[in-house]
């Protein structure tokens, strides 16, 4: 019984490992996503009955449910170094002669890839299972990411086929260009800075305590090289790629090989229009030299090696004409100058729009309607204004002025007191209004179906609509007069708006548009306080003391709540039925206030499952025995940290008991 249990939970563990390679290596799904879910969940159901048979590198493992406490400074066993960049084909060519030179022959060849752009890490496989995932950091000493790390798909908990007791595999984790830029339009319209290019974004999401946020990055990976390895894999460069693939890593398809400097660089300068077809972005090319006993002859510099060089794209630039410049009111009143253009190609789109950011950069170009100017996209999905073609400024323009006043509602504006956003104070602006209702109801945060953009300024421009309160006492009647509303669309409106009453509190407290509160840090208000009384009754201090909410934010959360409108609003909100579920209660009290040390080898649990279960219950993990430790929980070999108990007299525990107190 017990046999066939195990053996059934083996066999979906390898068939869902299958699965995701297929999916999220290969591109090439076998299955539905019903069916993936459906053998997922069994897996999951019958892990939960038999905790005995869990295992770090199960496919259900991906996501911790637990914060990490803070980042673990790792050293890399092997460095990992920088590359050289070039930006010209001449400067390739020099680098061929330095390797010519180098080996005293012209008898190599250069392996090409795509230069990801993203941020490099190393993972660590100890017996073919990932124990660590690490960032570059300064190249000696990185960070633990490991549980940020596993959340991503594309990556093998476990690799196939025989592989060297340790094999370090680094390479390239990267955020899609669309998932970039749909978390840049959130963050924006969250009142937060936007990631200026692929890379921040991807490390930025590596650096999160909390894996259920990074899991929703859509992170990916693509491996390219090895780090320390106890056993060879291969001769040279392109066959460690070929065993890579096979071992169930992703490596990127489009690897070229080339004879000479020339076909290498005829295959980098394809790339530069090529590389909009690509669902990722690439900053440039890499060369590499391919047989290792040549890359080690040349070897390398205190910074890079000199067997690889990158060739960098030039930025994307294209001119055009500026037809008009709109004045944008965004939801907390900050007007922003925006652009519009003569259609233009850039980068694999047609442009319309360019961002001028806010009237201080606006002035220092010196933008004005008629102004041929240049654009350029680099990294970044909004294009930008970067130069003003002065010598060719039609006669007769006039610098753009400052509004002075709302384009919406004709209020006074003023400038902020950082000196750079001008603002519409007016706290009944429609534009404003408008904005806020639009947050508020888009799939970031309340995500009510149905309720559009047009159909949103149709209802503030009517009077249905003052606030966010109001959307839900809104009447099938009411909305069924509306322009192209039929009597079915409205009935949809009126459920939509009715099922997000019980959206959670996380999804509640970021529709609210708090200022500096995004989603991240509504889902870790949401988290800590359970409930919105309790946000709303904390003090600045409270809000201060949690991890990740910075002064700025709690400050921000403390005085939304005393300003007497919104809370006003929140009221009606609360009084008109929305009411974000009780959150689970994830942590029994069991351990509470205690200190734990782990040591040693358990039975049933990894270490970190063992800390993570101590955590769960309330406890605090320590690395060090001292007076203060409540209790060792010591598996078998457990080395200095038992004696030291011993010493002290601390309470050591045995697996048996542990989990009799983790279970009551
Ligand atoms: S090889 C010693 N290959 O570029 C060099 N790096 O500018 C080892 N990168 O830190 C790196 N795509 O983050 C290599 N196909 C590729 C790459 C790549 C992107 C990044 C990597 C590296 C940076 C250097």
């Amino acid at each position: 019984m017990a046999e066939n249990l195990k053996k059934r939970i083996e066999q979906l563990r390898s068939e869902i490992r299958r699965h995701d390679y297929l999916y999220y290596v290969l591109n090439q799904p076998e299955i539905s996503d019903r069916q993936y879910d459906k053998l997922f969940a069994e897996l999951k159901s019958l892990e939960q009955a038999n905790p005995q048979y869990k295992t770090a590198d199960s496919p259900t493992q991906r996501v911790s449910e637990r914060p990490i406490e803070g980042f673990t400074s790792i050293r890399h066993a092997v460095p990992m170094l920088s590359m050289d960049n070039t930006y010209n084909a001449d400067e390739l060519r020099a680098f061929d002669e330095r390797v010519a030179k180098g080996l005293g022959s012209r008898d190599y060849d250069y392996v090409i890839e795509l230069k990801i752009d993203g941020l490099a890490v190393s993972l660590r496989y100890e017996k073919g299972v990932l124990v660590l995932g690490a960032t570059r950091g300064d190249g000696t000493k990185g960070d633990d990411v490991t549980h940020n790390v596993k959340t991503i798909k594309a990556i093998p908990l476990r690799l196939v086929e025989e592989v060297p007791d340790v094999l370090e595999v680094r390479g390239e984790v990267y955020i899609p260009t669309e998932t970039f830029a749909e978390l840049n339009r959130l963050r924006t319209e969250a009142g937060e800075p936007a990631f200026a290019n692929p890379r921040n974004a991807a490390a930025g999401s590596l650096k999160l305590l909390d894996a259920r946020i990074t899991a929703t990055r859509n992170l990916s990976f693509f491996a390219y090289a090895t780090g320390q390895i106890s056993q060879p894999l291969a001769e040279n460069h392109y066959q460690t790629l070929q065993k890579f693939k096979k071992l169930g890593l992703p490596v990127n398809p489009n690897i070229k090989r080339a004879g000479t400097i020339d076909e290498a660089i005829d295959i980098c300068l394809g790339w530069s229009d090529k590389k909009h077809n690509l669902d990722y972005q690439i900053d440039g090319m890499v060369i590499k030299v391919n047989r290792f006993d040549q890359q080690d002859i040349l070897g390398a510099t205190g910074r890079a090696p000199r067997w690889c060089i990158s060739y960098k794209f030039p930025a994307e630039q294209a001119k055009t004409i500026i037809e008009s410049i709109d004045v944008q009111v965004g939801k907390s009143g900050i007007l922003t100058p925006v652009a519009n253009l003569t259609a233009v190609q850039l980068a694999g789109t047609t442009v319309r729009r360019a961002s001028l950011h806010n009237f201080d950069e606006l002035n220092r170009l010196d933008v004005r309607c008629g102004d041929t100017v240049v654009i350029e996209k680099a990294g970044e999905i909004i294009p930008q204004v970067v130069e003003v073609k002065k010598k060719l400024r039609p006669a007769g323009t006039e610098p753009f002025k400052i509004p002075k006043r709302c384009p919406d509602c004709g209020s006074p504006t003023v400038k902020d007191l950082e000196g750079v956003y001008i603002r519409c104070l007016n706290p009944d602006c429609a534009a404003q209004l408008k904005e806020r209702l639009k947050y508020f109801a888009a799939k970031g945060q309340m995500d009510i179906e149905n309720l559009g953009i047009a159909l949103i300024e149709q209802l503030v421009d009517v009077g249905l609509a003052k606030n966010f309160a109001d959307l839900y006492k809104l009447q099938k009647s009411q909305l069924a007069e509306l322009e192209r509303m039929a009597e079915k669309s409205a009935d949809n409106v009126i459920e939509a708006i009715e099922k997000s009453k019980r959206q959670p509190l996380w999804r509640l407290i970021a529709a609210l548009g708090i200022r500096h509160i995004g989603s991240q840090s509504a889902q870790i208000l949401a988290e800590h306080f359970g409930s919105l009384n309790a946000i709303m009754k904390a003090d600045v201090e409270e809000l201060k003391a949690i991890e990740q909410i910075g002064p700025t934010m709690a400050e921000s959360v403390y005085e939304y709540f005393r300003n007497t409108k919104y809370r006003t609003v929140v009221d009606e909100l609360l009084a008109v039925g929305v009411k974000p579920p009780q959150p689970k209660k994830r942590r029994t009290d069991k351990l509470a206030g205690k200190i734990i040390v782990v040591t040693g080898t358990l039975e049933n649990f990894t270490r970190q499952q063992a800390e993570q279960a101590v955590r769960e219950a309330g406890g605090k993990v320590s690395s060090s025995v001292s007076g203060k430790t409540a209790f060792v929980l010591a598996g078998t070999n457990a080395g200095s940290k038992l004696d030291k108990a011993q010493k002290l007299g601390v309470e050591v525990i045995n697996e048996k008991e542990f989990l009799e107190i983790i279970k009551g």
